[in-house]
């Protein structure tokens, strides 16, 4: 498997967003723009996940911190968008019964090719169009860096749609980019600021902890929040 760190792979990514950076949708867009260029994410990257920018090939290490500290011991947690599926794995890994959706199917068959053996039920779905069942139903909800994906009309769905997973007593897990109230961001991503995390707490949720921290990525220092909310 390519290392993210190494000078080659680094390359083939720069190639690869200049690439997506010109494709129709990639700034943002309808729903079928933005549909259509993260299907072309994946569908044009020809199993080089260096041609998917925010392909990490490990699990977010804030996520396996809380994960140490909060095993699953068989409940059920639901990974949003889940792209190559390393995060939706160690949610397994730690215990968790894991459902994993993105809404594009080649993210899909390339985690369930990655990830062969896992308990993991990897799907395609559209976090604005789930399955009904799947309302109320989750202990964990975990979401990583969609919604900074998203803009405009999306964006304002999507805090609804995740919180509407969380069951009662449950609880959601956000981690993204963050920025000041204000700042500009010319995304994507298009980082959260503290007003769009609060949007949480407007679901029915209440904010149990919150921790800022940085991330730094190819000599930058990046802004990041994790924020855990409970569904009493
Ligand atoms: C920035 S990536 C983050 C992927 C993963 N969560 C991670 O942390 O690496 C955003 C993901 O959201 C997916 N996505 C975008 N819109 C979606 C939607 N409406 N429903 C489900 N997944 C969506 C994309 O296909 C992409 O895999």
């Amino acid at each position: 498997m390519s290392d993210t760190g190494d000078d080659d792979f680094m390359a083939r990514r720069d190639a690869a967003r200049d690439r997506l950076d010109r494709l129709f949708g990639s700034k943002g867009g309808n729903a079928d723009d933005r549909r259509t260029w993260f299907e072309e994410v994946y569908d044009t990257a020809e199993g080089d996940p260096a041609a998917v920018p925010w392909a990490d090939l490990k699990p977010k290490e804030t996520l396996l911190d809380w994960l140490s500290r909060n095993p699953g011991g068989g409940r059920r947690a639901l990974d949003i968008a889940c792209g190559l599926g390393d995060n939706a794995q160690a949610l397994a890994d730690a215990g968790y019964s894991t459902t994993a959706f993105d809404l594009a199917q080649g993210a899909v068959d390339w985690a369930k090719a990655r990830f062969a053996n896992s308990p993991v039920e990897f799907s395609q779905a559209d976090l604005f169009s789930p399955p009904a069942d799947w309302q109320g139903a989750f202990d964990l909800v975990h979401e990583c860096y969609t919604v900074q994906a998203l803009h405009g009309e999306l964006r304002e769905k999507s805090y609804a749609a995740i919180s509407g997973f969380v069951k009662p007593g449950g609880t959601l897990l956000v981690i993204s980019r963050s920025r000041g109230e204000g700042e500009e961001a010319s995304g994507p991503p298009w980082p959260l600021m503290p007003s769009e995390f609060a949007r949480f707490e407007k679901e029915g949720l209440r904010l149990v902890g919150e921790n800022s921290y940085e991330v730094e990525r190819t000599g930058r220092i990046i802004p990041h929040v994790i924020a855990e909310y409970r569904r009493d």
